[in-house]
């Protein structure tokens, strides 16, 4: 049997992101009372936060299609004309990785967000004409995890731009626990709160972290996750106190041993602990960030005293 799926379907499921929530209710509201489209949106912040979740409930909280897609999955003008082509009235269209859209199919997609119409050009040369073909009006939600990446004319063809924010602790506790009753397995208050706090801000780790844990519970036979059992489970997972993996404690103590705590070059790092820059940038290193164990400098990036410190090290005096 497949395991359920834990994504919330409407907005009064979703936990966490309050604004973002609150804001999206008035402007789908406003949208249906007038029986108009919802405004294009676009969701950025750290991956794993729900972006293409709030996708699935805006199409779901205005009745409408969701037909999803990637930017760099849109490799030709063509691909772009053919999903805007096929849509019905009001569907939603997601773009994950708006800002890994090629250039040539961002310029279909102005007039498109704008008039909803599509600019063929036939022919070349002196002889070359446009077309205008009419599109249904749709909705694009658009998602990223760089909004300075993205062109300024596209960014500003949005007229909802909402930015997603590491969760609190209690919310990701709320979130396991929601998962967990789906999942049918018991947890303690306790054992979810530990979980939640190890999940760096971010739902689909905690939701990882808690479907691996039940695998310990299930195995060990033992009816539910006790805060022992998890505890236990998350050190066989090398998670640490802070959520930290094994990469995050490669990339720390490679800064600190290798280049005396920094400065050091996102590419320099990247080569040395064997990771993808892009990896490391948009996906470690924020969280990092967040917590206070790195800055981005102009000269490249340091560790602050409190990495040391996290590692068991001594912090060196200057
Ligand atoms: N599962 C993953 N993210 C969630 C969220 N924000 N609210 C409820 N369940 C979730």
């Amino acid at each position: 049997a497949l395991e359920p799926s834990l994504r919330p379907q409407y907005l009064h499921e979703y936990i966490g992101q309050d604004k973002i929530k609150e804001n999206l209710k008035v402007f789908i509201e406003a949208a249906k009372l007038r029986e108009e489209t919802l405004d294009h949106v676009l969701l950025y912040g750290p991956p794993g936060l729900g972006k293409t979740t709030l996708a699935v409930i805006i199409a779901n909280e205005m009745g409408v299609k969701l037909r999803a897609t990637s930017g760099p999955a849109l490799e030709r003008p063509g691909d772009l004309a053919a999903l805007l082509t096929s849509l019905e009235p009001g569907d939603v269209l997601f773009i994950d990785e708006i800002h890994r859209l090629p250039r040539a199919v961002e310029e279909v997609l102005y007039p498109a967000m704008e008039d909803y119409c599509l600019d063929i050009t036939i022919g070349k040369g002196p002889d070359a004409r446009t077309l205008r073909l009419d599109l249904p009006p749709f909705t694009l939600v658009g998602a990223t995890t760089r909004a300075g990446a993205l062109s300024a004319p596209l960014r500003d063809r949005f007229g909802v731009i909402s930015r997603l924010e590491y969760y609190h602790v209690d919310q990701l506790a709320q979130i396991i626990e929601r998962a967990a009753a789906i999942l049918q397995i018991g947890i303690e208050r306790e054992a979810a709160l530990e979980l939640a706090r190890r999940a760096r801000g971010t739902p689909r780790i905690a939701n990882r972290l808690l479907r691996r844990v039940r695998d310990f519970a299930q195995v060990r036979g033992e009816g539910g996750i006790t805060l022992p059992l998890a505890v236990e489970a998350l050190e066989r997972l090398q998670v640490d106190r802070l959520g930290l993996d094994q990469i995050d404690h490669k990339l720390l103590s490679a800064m600190i041993e290798k280049f005396a705590g920094g400065p050091v070059g996102l590419e320099t790092l990247a080569a040395v602990i064997g990771e993808e820059a892009q990896t490391i940038e948009e996906v470690y290193e924020p969280y990092l960030m967040q917590i206070g164990l790195l800055q981005r400098t102009p000269r490249g990036r340091v560790v602050t005293p409190a990495a040391y410190t996290h590692l068991g090290m001594e912090v060196p005096k200057r």
